[in-house]
């Protein structure tokens, strides 16, 4: 199976991190994300063990809390000793009414409210990404008012195509940061060291997202570190911090390569090494965010299947009791996910269908020619590692209110984030 936390009872039934998934669809009804805590844990110490052998103990490794944010997740990073970072006001606050110690923070955003920059700036965030002049006004201003000096690290974008999908990428020309080869990254920089109420702590990119080979974070780190030879030649400074983003791979189908975070971090360490030394500048201090390589292959949705419907002369649709309010990502780009029949694992009498949720758009799928053991009404369907980006994109489409995340651990779970109500429905209306 796809993911380490699956396993098959000897019944032919699904089981993930231990548990057996019909007794939590019964303990707590579907749909239903799941969250084995074993492999979260496991993800996190792959990050922090390589980046720590990689770029030594000075090393951030900072969780993008936009993959997924609840307040549960928090002291599991805390303990494992990850970093956060932000990029709403939202994620902040959870983050810190999970108790987060804020200098572990970094404060994201293309957009930031002064709200979000006041309330970043009096918890003590570690830094603010400036995405550009503006952002970075706004940044020193309000840390004027506030009498805070406003410890900045800048984006820059640095023009690399990690072949990725093209919305998840943005390491080449798009909306965030400022780009190093028109020039306008070196302006940006001059622009920060001279700008008062600020101190600039190190530069950022992020290249984009689903990317299995060392080679375009070595390019990346590569573009980055000539940058810092010429800041040094032209200004005199050399940044604190490094940060190389996240965007590590997850293997969502069995044809998806695997990712040996371990073996790309070494890779990619001795690269760093390497260029400071060959462009003798100093070796900055490597901040990593992966999001989505530390909770998606760690979680899975179980739904209930409904109707199955037979069109004569075309597909099979299973109907479940879900869809694209909770997992938009293939209405969106066809993310792919891998999809099994969690009430009969074993069955050899395999069928093709296209997986449907309930909402009211033709494109409202999960998945299409998905091979199944037939699937009949009231079968339990699993979507495999949903840890990331879905929770987190999930929303209130026909009202349909959002799911509960449930935590499992060899075996035992907890509730973590409870079923939405049809009165959470109602709280925001007058
Ligand atoms: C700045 C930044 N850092 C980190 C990430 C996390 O990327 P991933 O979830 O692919 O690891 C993102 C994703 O969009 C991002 O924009």
């Amino acid at each position: 199976m796809i993911q380490k936390s699956m396993a098959i009872s000897p019944e032919g039934k699904l089981r993930f991190g231990g548990a057996d998934v019909e007794a939590l669809a019964r303990k707590y009804g579907t749909p239903l994300y799941i969250l084995d805590e074993g492999r979260l844990v496991e993800n996190m110490r792959a990050f922090v063990r390589g980046a720590e052998a990689a770029f030594g103990r000075d090393t951030l490794v900072t969780y993008a809390s936009k993959a997924m944010c609840f307040k549960a997740l928090y002291p599991i990073l805390e303990r494992e000793g990850l970093g956060a970072d932000v990029v709403s006001g939202g994620e902040l606050y959870t983050a810190r009414q999970a108790g987060f110690p804020m200098n572990r923070v970094h404060f994201h955003g293309t957009y930031k409210e002064d709200w979000e920059i006041d309330m970043a700036l009096q918890a003590g965030v570690h830094s603010l990404i400036a995405d550009g002049e503006y952002d970075l006004e706004n940044i020193a201003r309000r840390g004027r008012v506030a009498g805070i000096l406003a410890p900045v690290m800048l984006r820059i974008t640095p023009g690399i195509d990690p072949h990725t999908f093209a919305a998840v990428n943005t390491g080449m020309e798009c909306q965030f940061g400022r780009p190093l080869e028109t020039g306008q990254a070196m302006e940006f920089v001059k622009t920060a060291l001279k700008q008062p109420g600020v101190r600039v702590l190190g530069l950022h990119c992020h290249i984009g997202s689903q990317i299995f080979e060392e080679g375009p974070f070595a390019l990346a780190a590569e573009k980055m570190l000539n940058f810092c030879r010429q800041i040094l030649d032209e200004t005199g400074w050399s940044p604190e911090y490094l940060a190389l983003g996240g965007g590590f791979g997850v293997r969502y189908r069995e044809s998806d390569p695997e990712c040996s975070v371990e073996h790309m971090l070494r890779g990619l360490g001795e690269t760093v090494r390497r260029l400071c030394r060959e462009k003798g500048v100093p070796q900055p201090k490597i901040i990593l965010e992966p999001g989505r390589s530390i909770v998606a292959d760690a979680g899975m949705t179980l739904y209930t299947a409904g109707a199955v419907k037979q069109i004569a002369g075309g597909r099979n649709y299973v109907i479940v009791n879900g869809g694209m309010t909770d997992n938009p990502r293939y209405a969106l780009y066809k993310a792919p996910y891998t999809v099994y029949n969690a009430s009969r694992m074993t069955g050899e009498d395999l069928e093709t269908y296209t997986v449907a949720g309930r909402c009211c758009e033709s494109g409202a799928l999960i998945q299409e020619n998905v091979r199944l053991p037939r699937v009949q009404g009231g079968d339990f369907i699993a979507v495999a590692c949903t840890g990331a980006y879905n929770y987190a994109m999930a929303s209130n489409y026909n009202r349909v209110p959002r799911l509960p995340v449930v935590l499992v651990k060899d075996g035992a779970d907890r509730l973590a984030v409870r079923r939405e109500t049809l009165e959470d429905l109602l709280k925001c209306d007058i």
